[in-house]
């Protein structure tokens, strides 16, 4: 037996292969098409390690798909393939549709012709885990309660229109035709490996090369902000014990405005690397145009999660970014390796056209 993790080389699903093997010794199949979020690098530990199985393709190829599930004998399908990034979702929706829609589509039909195959015991056990987003319920107002499982969908990115698309299909299927399928929708995460489009590993990367530190708007929209290893652990409870065709939510309980989690980012490099000039990487701070519908406010209720399954979050914001600040510090080879190509050609249409 083994599991499926479809996006297991970007910043999430490599940090959940690695997690995942060294508590267990279960297989994993990592099947991602390594677009410029997907980073082999990320799993370089494993290298020569019979338990990961590296499987470049897509996640649309409905007959790889399919063909991997039987030969590996799969019990359980995580998805965190997507294309994750809002602003380029703005700059361009149609990749977005076709894998977030369309190659969730094709995993669940890859799903659905192997499940029916599988004799009653494997198909009680088998479990389909999608791990979707907060930003599916749209922005909340200052005073609101945060988002629960009820709350009502209403994406305003083509990003998380797609992500709430797949959370229908998903649900779609358990309904209709009965798959054994469980759904995470999860706040802002942060730590090692995030690809540095994203506003921590951005801020930081700026930060020690001289350049501006881009704050969309006036810098006071609200995320939750959850480490990723704590994303990890939730996925694996929800694996372990969630209800069929249930949604949870997985957050930090670390509501906080953009502006202070980078003035935060800034107060931890200057104790740890001060700059040359003895001020603070706060005064690198530049506020720019702001991205076009951006969501006020995220805050996730993950109350459910606790008192069904009794997870909670082992990371306190501070602790966390901490331990983020240092790990870039000390990753300095991984950021110059994944900041070449690609990534370079994204700031120059994002920051300077
Ligand atoms: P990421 O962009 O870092 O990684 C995505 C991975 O998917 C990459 O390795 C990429 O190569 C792969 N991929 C893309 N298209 C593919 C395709 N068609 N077939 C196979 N592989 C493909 O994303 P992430 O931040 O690690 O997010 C993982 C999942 O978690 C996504 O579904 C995202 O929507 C969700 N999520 C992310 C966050 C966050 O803060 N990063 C929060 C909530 C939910
Ligand atoms: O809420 C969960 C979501 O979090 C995930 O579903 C997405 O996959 C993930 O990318 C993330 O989306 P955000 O849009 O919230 O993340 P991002 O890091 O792009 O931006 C965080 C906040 O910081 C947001 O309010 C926009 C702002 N920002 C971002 C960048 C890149 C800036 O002010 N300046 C920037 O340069």
């Amino acid at each position: 037996m083994s599991i499926l993790v479809t996006g297991g080389a970007g910043f999430i699903g490599s940090n959940f292969v690695l997690d995942w093997l060294g508590l267990s010794d279960e297989p994993v199949i990592n099947l991602d098409a390594l677009t410029y979020a997907g980073n082999l690098e990320n799993l370089a530990s494993l290298k020569g390690d019979p338990r990961h199985v590296f499987v470049q393709g897509d996640i649309v190829d409905f007959d790889r798909v399919l063909g991997l599930l039987e030969a590996h004998e799969v019990r359980a399908v995580l998805n965190f393939a997507a294309e994750s990034h809002v602003d380029r979702s703005i700059h361009g929706p149609g990749e977005f549709i076709q894998t977030n829609v369309v190659g969730a589509f094709n995993l669940l039909e890859a799903v659905r012709a192997y499940w029916v195959k599988l004799g009653t015991t494997e198909r009680q056990k088998f479990r389909f885990l999608h791990v979707s987003t907060d930003e599916v319920y749209g922005s909340l107002d200052p005073a609101a309660a945060p988002f629960n499982e009820t709350s009502r969908y209403e994406p305003n990115s083509p990003y998380s229109a797609s992500k709430a698309a797949s959370d229908h299909l998903v649900r779609a299927y358990h309904q209709t035709y009965g798959i054994p399928v469980l759904t995470t929708n999860c706040s802002n995460n942060y730590g090692p490996y995030q690809f540095p489009e994203k506003l921590i590993p951005l801020v930081i990367h700026n930060a020690l090369s001289g350049k501006p530190l881009p704050i969309y708007g006036d810098g006071r929209q609200i995320r939750d902000w959850l480490y990723v290893t704590d994303h990890c652990s939730a996925i694996r409870r929800v694996l372990d014990a969630g209800r069929l065709g249930e949604t949870y939510n997985v957050g930090g309980w670390n509501e906080k405005p953009n502006l202070e989690v980078v003035h935060g980012v800034c107060a931890i490099l200057d104790e740890l690397r001060p700059r040359k000039d003895a001020k603070s990487y706060a005064e690198q701070i530049s506020f720019v145009k702001d991205r076009p519908g951006h969501d006020r406010r995220y805050a996730i209720d993950a109350g459910k999660l606790e008192r069904e399954l009794g997870w909670k979050p082992q990371e306190s914001f501070e602790t966390g970014i901490h331990k983020t600040v240092r790990w870039y510090l000390d990753h300095q080879q991984w950021v110059k390796n994944v900041t070449s190509g690609a990534y370079r050609d994204w700031i120059a249409r994002q920051y300077i056209a």
